[in-house]
């Protein structure tokens, strides 16, 4: 008989545990612990219950039963919701993790209802996994776990199928498969899933479904073990310690809302269409193809600024589309906001022509683009913006965009362990 299939597994379980071990590590004295499941969150439990025997102070809460049941037998302490409603970490596993975005799919192992849960009452969710996890769109590995109350199982199953899913009942050892919350499972086979937020907004909508296992923008930090050591990727939405606020700026015709929308998707954040924002005098005068003033421009930017202010007071972070043009303008848009960043989507003249001879039913008349192009004023280094070419995809700038957010630093690298930034794309 081969050792092969024995000795893969050896070592995938020791990059579980050396996930676990990292990840471990941001556990300090009177922490309260959200414990996830599934076999890489056990390496986790594991690690923790040595801590402890070790005089770490600290209580748990498990996401499910059989970690309830491998946590007490360990002697970790527990609590409950009852004592205590706010989670300072949960180290969990995942069964994709998307990169870049830091999106999940979770629930293979059945306790996605508790582990969402818990992670929402979580001041931080670390998401442990082996490099085997990390995919380019969420969908392409495994499908999605949507739990279902058991009555009219049947009816829900159909509805997931109209928004696009093949549907399968999960069954274990030849009997449905019941949670811990005595609900069933619908394993949904999406394909890939270009808009996990859109998505999860539309499985929330299906009557009979309780949970899904889309886990978006929640991530913070994955860390991720392959045969080159253990990698923390850090969320993009953890920028600067606060969410972070896109302006995406640039000519007319440089694809700025269709860019926003594709990010917005990814991400999960909300998104404000800038021109929107336009008084009416503005939008008339562009319509006649009348360039806008700095006065004219001045009270649309204060809208924008105030958009802006409005997700920071609420602390979530946001997309905003907005020309732009002169660093003046941007003054008023970004000013001292620390969490605000400058995405700039550069591109020649005959690219942006194009786009915009592509366009209906928009106010702004291609005949305006000379004006904005004499008009602008790139952003300067100090101003510290994603400059990206639009001369690729929606989908492959927003790459791009979520690429230059997000931020990888190898914790340790084989045995030994050490601490480097890296730029690396895992
Ligand atoms: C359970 C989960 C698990 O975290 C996920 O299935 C990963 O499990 P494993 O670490 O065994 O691969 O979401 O509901």
């Amino acid at each position: 008989m081969s050792t092969a299939p024995s000795s893969a597994r050896a070592e995938v379980n020791a990059r579980k545990r050396a996930a676990a071990e990292a990840a471990v590590q941001m556990v300090e004295n009177d922490m309260v612990v959200g414990l996830g499941s599934g076999s890489t969150a056990a390496f986790a439990v594991e690690a923790l219950a040595r801590r402890h025997r070790q005089g770490l102070r600290f209580v748990g809460i498990p996401t499910s039963q059989n970690t309830a049941t491998q946590a007490m037998a360990a002697g970790i302490p527990l609590t409950s919701f009852g004592e205590h409603r706010q989670i300072d970490l949960t180290i969990d596993g995942a069964d994709e993790v998307e990169r870049g975005t830091l999106n999940l799919i979770k629930g293979l192992g059945g306790a996605l209802l508790r582990e969402k849960i818990v992670a929402a009452a979580s001041h931080r969710l670390a998401i442990i996994v082996d490099g085997s996890k990390m995919v380019d769109r969420l969908g392409v590995r495994t499908p999605l776990p949507v739990e279902v109350v058991a009555f009219g199982l049947e009816v829900t199953g159909e509805s997931l199928e109209v928004l696009g899913a093949s549907a399968r009942a999960r069954i274990v050892s030849d009997r449905p498969f019941v949670t811990d919350n005595g609900n069933r499972i619908f394993d949904c086979d999406f394909g890939r899933i270009n808009d996990p937020a859109r998505l999860e907004e539309r499985i929330r909508r299906v009557v009979g479904v309780v949970e899904n296992g889309l886990f978006i923008g929640r991530a913070d930090p994955v860390f991720v073990a392959d045969a080159a050591g253990v990698h923390r990727l850090d969320s993009a939405r953890a920028h600067r310690g606060t969410p972070p606020i896109l302006v995406v700026m640039g000519v007319s015709g440089s694809g700025k809302s269709t860019i926003a929308e594709e990010l917005s998707g990814r991400l999960g954040w909300p998104f404000e269409e800038g021109d929107s924002l336009h008084p009416a005098a503005n939008v008339a005068k562009m319509h006649a193809g009348i360039p806008l003033t700095d006065a004219d421009r001045l009270p649309w930017l204060e809208r924008v600024a105030a958009w802006i202010d409005g997700q920071r007071a609420k602390r979530e972070p946001g997309i905003i589309t907005c020309s732009a043009l002169k660093r003046a303008y941007r003054q008023t848009v970004i000013g001292d906001r620390p969490q605000v960043r400058l995405v700039y989507l550069r591109g020649g003249r005959d690219l942006m022509t194009e786009h915009l001879s592509g366009r209906h039913g928009h106010f702004f008349p291609p005949e305006l683009l000379r004006s904005q192009i004499d008009t602008l004023e790139e952003p300067e280094p100090s101003e510290e913006p994603m400059t990206v070419d639009v001369d690729a995809s929606a989908a492959q700038i927003a790459d791009t965009i979520i690429r230059l957010l997000g931020r990888s630093v190898t914790v340790s690298e084989g045995a030994a362990a050490q601490h480097s930034e890296t730029a690396r794309t895992l």
